[in-house]
């Protein structure tokens, strides 16, 4: 069963803030996409990785995967993104060759997530699972509200789920190929994960442990903590 990896990487980093596209800014001084791709060829299952990149930084990525020291057992291929998050894996998918049965999709904004914690993504697909997510008990109880028109209005609530029952889902997610590549032939609409292409088939979606150094860069603060995390780790 030889596994890769697609690393959704196209987007701006809006709520980042100006400069350049987040997977390119540097963590500690090296490029977020760097530390992701690391990531997933840290684990010795993972044999190819498959890199969207901003559709005007293709050349940029493949020179930053030249000139940073990754491993030899794995092989990297880099291709345009698309508008969407979901367009970007599609077209990871594009690239995808025949002989990869376990396929995983991992945002360029985890770039911390654990090799045990691929590992363990990678172990539930291999024993059945057509789908895996790694996921964590929520700290933030959740409430569903009535969006409101304006930005900064009231809104109302509407319901309460139970905290216990919520979990908030990680990258890697890890998927049987035939399962990932029908999702993306057939399902259509707004939906943030790849699991949730899968659930919408009716397909079964399971839920491992996930992180807490999994989490999203997505606003500044964020970055604060990544290089904190980082800094512990001394790298
Ligand atoms: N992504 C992508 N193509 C897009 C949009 C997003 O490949 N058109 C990728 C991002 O690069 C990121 C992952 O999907 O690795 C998760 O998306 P998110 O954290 O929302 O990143 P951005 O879309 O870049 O951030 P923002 O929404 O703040 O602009
Ligand atoms: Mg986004």
């Amino acid at each position: 069963a030889r596994t890769a990896v697609v690393i959704p990487a196209a987007g701006r980093g809006v709520r980042l803030g100006p400069g350049a596209p987040k997977a390119l800014r540097t963590l500690n001084g090296t490029p977020m996409l760097i530390h992701a791709v690391r990531a997933m060829a840290a684990s010795r299952a993972v044999s190819l990785v498959i890199v969207v990149a901003p559709p005007d930084g293709t050349a940029e990525v493949k020179s930053l995967l030249d000139v940073h020291a990754l491993p030899e057992r794995t092989d990297f291929v880099v291709v345009p993104g698309g508008d969407t998050r979901q367009e970007s894996v599609r077209l990871g998918l594009d690239a995808l060759p025949p002989d990869y049965d376990v396929v995983l999709v991992h945002d360029a904004a985890r770039p911390l997530v654990p090799v045990d914690t691929v590992d363990a993504v990678i172990e539930a697909v291999r024993d059945g699972a057509p789908a895996v997510v790694p996921a964590l008990p929520l700290a933030d109880t959740v409430k569903e509200v009535e969006p409101a028109d304006r930005p900064g209005d009231p809104e109302p609530v509407l319901a309460t789920p139970e905290r216990a029952r919520l979990r908030a889902v990680q990258t890697p997610q890890g998927f049987d190929r035939a399962t990932l590549l029908r999702a993306h032939d057939t399902v259509t609409g707004d939906i943030t994960d790849d699991a949730g292409m899968v659930e919408r088939m009716g397909e079964r979606v399971v839920v491992v442990p996930g992180h807490e150094e999994a989490f999203k860069v997505t606003r500044p603060l964020d970055l604060v903590l990544a290089e904190a995390v980082l800094a512990r780790r001394r790298l």
